[in-house]
């Protein structure tokens, strides 16, 4: 599983990309109250490391709560998700809490952005649902400004080797999910990983923040922003 060599997702996602994030999106937005609020927890990590102001895409934003908190402090903020069902339920959410961002159904392994065009990329739980680790990384990084960053939440195997964080972390394996080792991604897509912060049970969760030097080209950015 680690770091991804397989070209297309495998059955397990094949199932969660076309019957549980498209037709069920209230179902995964019950995990939430299900885990007693223990998922919010995991997720809401991300918000730790986003500067407040900017432009910010998030991918794979899901049922969207993190999304509305991102739409709430961004300057401009931007969702994009594989699901239809997905980018239904957060527009309805965004509507309901009287917030704008520009919902786009899309793939993380395509952008649809020109280079350089937001400060802050975040992505929670999406980058292991992908096989293709470093062409997903390449992506956010080349829509990420100079100077910005990505802030990614997901799994990973604890570097302590924690028993406990091994078994959940081959247990989401098993379940269809790639373990990739998110600063080695970073580090070869050009970026500078600033923070690594396992935490979660087991310590099988981590936070990676890798930032795209000042001096990388951007391209051309505002524009798509702007539209
Ligand atoms: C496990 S859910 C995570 C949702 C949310 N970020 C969270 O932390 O609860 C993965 C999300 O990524 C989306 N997704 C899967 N593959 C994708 C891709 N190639 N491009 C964009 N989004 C994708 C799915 O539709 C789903 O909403």
């Amino acid at each position: 599983m680690a770091g991804g060599t397989e070209a297309a997702p495998n059955r397990w996602q094949r199932f969660y990309n076309a019957i549980l994030y498209n037709t069920l999106a209230p179902l995964y937005n019950a995990l939430d109250w299900l885990t007693l609020g223990a998922w919010w927890r995991l997720v809401r990590r991300a918000l730790d490391y986003v500067p407040p102001g900017g432009r910010v895409l998030e991918i794979g934003f899901g049922p969207g709560k993190l999304h509305v908190a991102l739409a709430r402090q961004a300057a401009l903020c931007v969702g994009l998700d594989l699901a239809w069902g997905m980018c239904r339920f957060t527009r309805r959410r965004l509507q309901k809490a009287g917030l704008t961002s520009r919902i786009i159904r899309g793939n993380m392994l395509a952008l649809p952005f020109p280079a350089g065009t937001f400060d802050t990329v975040v992505s929670t739980f999406t980058l292991s649902g992908l096989p293709d680790g470093h062409m997903a990384m390449r992506e956010m990084a080349r829509v990420t400004a100079a100077g910005g960053r990505i802030v990614l939440v997901d799994i990973g195997l604890p570097r302590d080797g924690s028993r406990a964080g091994i078994f959940w972390a081959r247990l989401w394996a098993r379940t269809g999910d790639y373990l990739h080792d998110q600063p080695a991604l970073m580090q070869a897509a050009g970026l500078t990983v600033t923070t690594f912060e396992e935490y979660g049970p087991g310590k099988h969760i981590r936070a990676v923040v890798g930032e795209k030097p000042t001096n990388a080209i951007s391209g051309r950015a505002a524009h798509f922003v702007a539209k």
